[in-house]
C-alpha cells in the first residue's frame, strides 16, 4: 500500500500545470511507487484563477498566502512552481516546517542565496529536488547511460545550445505576468538562469564539473517599459550570453543562448564527441538519440537516428509500444515518479539541492566573467 503525500502547489503559471499534470499521472504509469501524491492545497494570488485551476486539476482547498501553506498541516510537500525570486523564501520556509520540498529551476537568485537553501534542507534533513526535467526526457538518460558504460572513450568537446526569439520586439514589457523573465530583480538573470541552466546541468550530469568559464552577455535592448511601475526602466538581463568552458575530465565546451535568434522556439541541442563516438541531441526532436560510432564496419558507418521508444530505453517500458512517441511533459512525471521512489532511500533522486547549487555557481561564474571580461572559477564541487 502506498502512502499518500499531500501536495501545496505554488503557481499555476507554465510549470504549475506541467506538474500538476505529473502528479496525476505518475502512479498511472509507475503504480509501484512507496507513496502517492494527493493533490491537496492550491496556492496563487488572483482568488479567482486560483479557484479555477485548483478545480480544473482537482485540488481540495485553494490559500492565497503560501506562508499558510507551508505551516499547513494539511500538507506533507510543497512544490515552488512560482518565479524565481521566491524560490528561496518559500523553500526554506518549507523546510523549516518539516515538508519535503521541490522547486522549480534554477534552485535560486545566485549562489549566497542557494547556499543558505542547502543548509536549510539539510538541517532539517527534509527530501529535496529541484526539477531540472531534461534529464528525464527518454533520449538524454540513453545518452547518460551510453557515457557511463564509456562508450564514447576520452571526450573532447561537448556543445550546447539554448535557442529562442520572443523578446526581440523593444515594444515588450518588462515585469509582471509571464514577463518578470526580463526583469531582473525577479529573474535574478536572464538566458543565464533561464536557458543555459539547464544546460549546465545537464552537461555537468554527463560529462562532470565545469572547472573554468570565459562568457561574453549582451543586452541588446537596453530600456523596457516596467509592467508593474509604468516607468521606462533599465534592462538588468542578460539577453544573450556564450561561454567557453572547461571540464575537470580536460573536455572542453562552448554555449550559446539567447533570444533573439529569429526563427528559434526552444531550440535546446547538445552534441558530445569522444574519441570512439559522439552523441547529438534536439529538443525539437527530443525522442530521437543522434549516434556516431567509430568501431562500425567503415562501408555503412554513419550517424544513426535512435528512435527512443523501444521498452529497453529509459523509462519507455512504462509507457507505449514501442515506436510511439512521448513528449516534453512526461520528464516531469519521470520527476515525481523519481523523487518519490528514492525519497526516503540514501540515494535520493538528482539533482537535489546540493547538486543543483553546482550548477548555479557555474551561472554565477558566467555573469561574472561577463562583466569581468576573464576566465573565472566556478568552484564547483560534484
Ligand atoms: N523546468 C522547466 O522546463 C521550466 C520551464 C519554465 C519555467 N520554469 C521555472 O518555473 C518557475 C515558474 O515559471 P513559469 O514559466 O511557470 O512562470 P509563470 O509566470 O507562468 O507562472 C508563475 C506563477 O507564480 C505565481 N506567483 C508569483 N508570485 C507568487 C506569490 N507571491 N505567491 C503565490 N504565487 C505566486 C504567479 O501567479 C504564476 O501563477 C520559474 O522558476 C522558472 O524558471 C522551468
Amino acid at each position: 500500500m502506498s502512502k499518500k503525500i499531500r501536495v501545496g502547489m505554488i503557481g499555476y503559471g507554465f510549470m504549475g500545470k506541467a506538474h500538476s499534470n505529473a502528479y496525476r499521472q505518475a502512479t498511472k504509469f509507475f503504480p509501484d511507487l512507496p507513496y502517492e501524491p494527493e493533490l491537496k492545497v492550491f496556492c496563487a494570488r488572483n482568488e479567482e484563477r486560483a479557484n479555477q485551476f485548483a478545480s480544473n486539476w482537482g485540488y481540495d482547498q485553494v490559500e492565497k498566502d503560501w506562508r499558510k501553506v507551508v505551516e499547513s498541516e494539511e500538507v506533507d510537500l510543497i512544490d515552488i512552481c512560482a518565479p524565481n525570486n521566491m524560490h528561496k523564501e518559500i523553500a526554506i520556509a518549507a523546510a523549516e516546517n518539516g515538508k519535503w520540498v521541490l522547486t522549480e529551476k534554477p534552485l535560486s537568485m545566485n549562489v549566497a542565496e542557494g547556499e543558505e537553501m542547502v543548509a536549510a534542507v539539510k538541517k532539517a534533513g527534509v527530501p529535496n529536488m529541484v526539477w531540472y526535467n531534461y534529464r528525464r526526457i527518454p533520449a538524454v538518460t540513453l545518452a547518460k547511460n551510453i557515457i557511463d558504460k564509456g562508450s564514447l572513450g576520452k571526450i573532447f568537446h561537448y556543445r550546447a545550445n539554448f535557442l529562442q526569439d520572443w523578446t526581440i520586439s523593444s515594444d515588450l514589457p518588462q515585469g509582471g505576468e509571464g514577463l518578470w523573465r526580463l526583469d531582473v530583480n525577479v529573474a535574478g538573470s536572464g538566458v543565464t538562469g533561464d536557458l543555459l541552466a539547464h544546460c549546465i546541468d545537464t552537461a555537468m550530469w554527463l560529462n562532470g564539473p565545469i572547472t573554468e568559464v570565459t562568457a561574453v552577455t549582451e543586452t541588446f535592448i537596453k530600456e523596457r517599459q516596467h509592467n508593474i511601475t509604468g516607468k521606462v526602466e533599465k534592462v538588468g538581463i542578460d539577453d544573450a550570453c556564450a561561454f567557453l568552458a572547461k571540464f575537470e575530465n580536460g573536455s572542453i565546451a562552448i554555449f550559446e543562448s539567447t533570444r533573439y535568434a529569429r526563427g528559434h522556439k526552444a531550440l535546446y541541442t547538445f552534441e558530445i564527441n569522444g574519441e570512439n563516438s559522439s552523441i547529438f541531441w534536439d529538443l525539437h526532436d527530443l525522442h530521437r538519440l543522434k549516434y556516431f560510432d567509430h568501431g562500425d564496419d567503415a562501408l555503412t558507418r554513419g550517424w544513426r537516428d535512435v528512435h527512443v521508444t523501444d521498452s529497453e530505453h529509459p523509462y519507455m517500458d512504462k509507457w507505449w509500444v514501442p515506436g510511439l512517441n512521448i513528449g516534453f511533459e512526461h520528464s516531469f512525471t519521470h520527476g515525481v515518479a523519481d523523487f518519490f521512489a528514492s525519497a526516503k532511500s540514501d540515494k535520493p533522486a538528482q539533482p537535489d539541492f546540493q547538486n543543483a547549487l553546482q550548477t548555479q555557481k557555474v551561472c554565477e561564474a558566467v555573469i561574472n566573467s561577463g562583466n569581468s571580461r576573464k576566465w573565472e572559477n566556478t568552484n564547483v564541487e560534484l
